[in-house]
């Protein structure tokens, strides 16, 4: 779609704005595909669009912000370098602490000749502004066919202001709010969280609770994950409560799917603001492993997946067991010709069960003892064999798996069912963690 340029500049025939205000409105729809892949047939899904509010300008006139300080150092940074002025306060302090960016807003209003406070939770300018202008916008670009709308929420003003609008229209549209864990807004006790922008410790007077149809409360944790899949599969630099929003979008693109009601259904999710918000932050993995928020690998993967994914060689087998009544000299030789350290030991002759494991050798331990021994080469596995390997479930996670390894054992045996799945060594860990980037939880 093309913005819609100030009416001078249509006059003229050229296409540009006369001020960058006319350029607030208007963001467009995108729609998102990736992301609910794994949900169900595509021709069974509703449509999923994005609403791309981050693309609105920012910047105007002669500003004092008075912010919390868990806010991102680069938006205090984007509103200086407007020339605005930045005042911080204590994020973690009651509303009507004379502290609170609430108290201190209204204080410098008061005391500053000529000021004006915006006053974003009771103005009524705030809905207002969106049930006149973006909730139309959403109902035009999707030609009324609009069913379900989903916005993270703050103020309220966002969508309480659409969902007047859409509702006024179609009063079937349904609204889902996407809260933060810890936000009274969604009826949780109030407590301390990360996501910027949403979720609320007082009902503020801009919100209307009457327009909520459902919510979705959802964690730091998941919404900061879905953010970064947000940008990374669908190309949306997107911020925090974008994610907080996109997890509540397709629960409901899941539950539709699900009950056979997609293939009708347009959903519609705001995406407030940029990632470039949160460079600092959510895009910094140093700050989400600080904050719990980034899984390590090995939190993530499964021992399953490590024998899925390592590289050996073509012609060697899952797993390779070396019977009792083997010669050393051939155990050594199978260790030598396929390039592995550790066989486990098995006194049944017939199958490959789990319960038959008795004893393990290492390629370092036997070539050890058999340059002091040389006669050890023509003696039976069962009579120079080590204690078997840890087994350990090839569905256990690689950080619950390597615990084992701390012990001092060398390997440990993957099983699945009662058959072993692979011998997993101490250096099959460290090539699985350094050739893998950590992930979102
Ligand atoms: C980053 C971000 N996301 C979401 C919202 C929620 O919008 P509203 O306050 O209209 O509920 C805000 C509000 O300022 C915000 O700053």
């Amino acid at each position: 779609m093309t913005r819609v340029a100030g009416l001078s500049a249509i006059l003229a025939g050229m296409q540009y704005a006369e001020t960058i205000l006319d350029l607030v409105g208007r963001t467009p729809l995108v729609r998102i595909h990736r992301l609910t892949r794994d949900l169900g047939p595509a021709d069974r899904q509703p449509m999923l669009l994005a609403k791309l509010e981050m693309l609105n300008p920012g910047g105007g006139y002669r500003c004092i912000f008075v912010m919390a300080d868990k806010q991102s150092s680069e938006k205090q940074q984007l509103l200086r370098a407007y020339g605005a002025e930045v005042v911080l306060c204590p994020t973690n302090v009651a509303p009507e602490s004379p502290e609170s960016y609430y108290s201190v807003a209204a204080r410098l209003a008061r005391d500053i000749p000529g000021a004006f406070k915006p006053d974003q939770y009771w103005n009524q300018e705030n809905p207002d502004a969106h049930e006149r202008t973006t909730g139309p916008e959403i109902w035009e670009q999707t030609e009324g066919r609009v069913t379900h709308l989903v916005a993270s929420v703050g103020t309220g003003g966002t969508i309480t202001g659409i969902a007047r609008a859409l509702k006024a229209r179609n009063p079937r549209i349904q609204v889902i709010g996407a809260d933060p864990e810890g936000s009274v807004l969604s009826g949780d006790t109030a407590r301390p969280y990360l996501t910027e922008g949403v979720g609320e410790d007082f009902l503020p007077g801009t919100y209307d609770p009457a327009v909520v149809d459902r919510w979705v409360r959802v964690s730091d944790r998941d919404a900061f994950a879905m953010a970064r899949r947000v940008t990374r599969e669908e190309g949306i630099l997107a911020g925090g409560s974008c994610g907080t929003a996109m997890v509540a979008a397709r629960d409901v693109v899941r539950d539709l799917t699900q009950a056979g009601a997609g293939g009708e259904a347009v959903v519609v999710v705001i995406l407030p603001d940029t990632g470039r918000n949160y460079l600092s932050k959510v895009y910094n993995d140093e700050w989400m492993r600080a904050n719990g928020l980034l899984a390590t690998t090995g939190a993530t993967t499964r021992v399953s997946e490590l024998l899925a994914d390592r590289h050996r060689a073509p012609d060697l087998p899952p797993v390779v067991v070396a019977r009792t009544t083997d010669r050393v000299g051939d155990a050594i030789a199978v260790l030598q010709a396929y390039g592995i350290s550790q066989l486990p030991v098995s006194e049944d002759a017939e199958g490959d069960a789990v319960v038959g494991l008795v004893g393990s050798i290492s390629e370092r331990g036997l070539l050890e003892r058999a340059f002091r021994d040389p006669s050890l080469v023509g003696r039976t596995v069962g009579e120079v064999m080590d204690p078997p390997l840890p087994l350990v479930e090839a569905s256990v996670t690689l950080d619950e798996a390597f615990a084992l390894l701390s012990g001092g054992s060398p390997a440990l045996v993957a099983v699945r069912g009662d058959r072993p799945a692979g011998v997993v060594t101490k250096l099959d860990f460290l090539e699985y963690l350094a050739h893998r980037p950590p992930r979102p939880a």
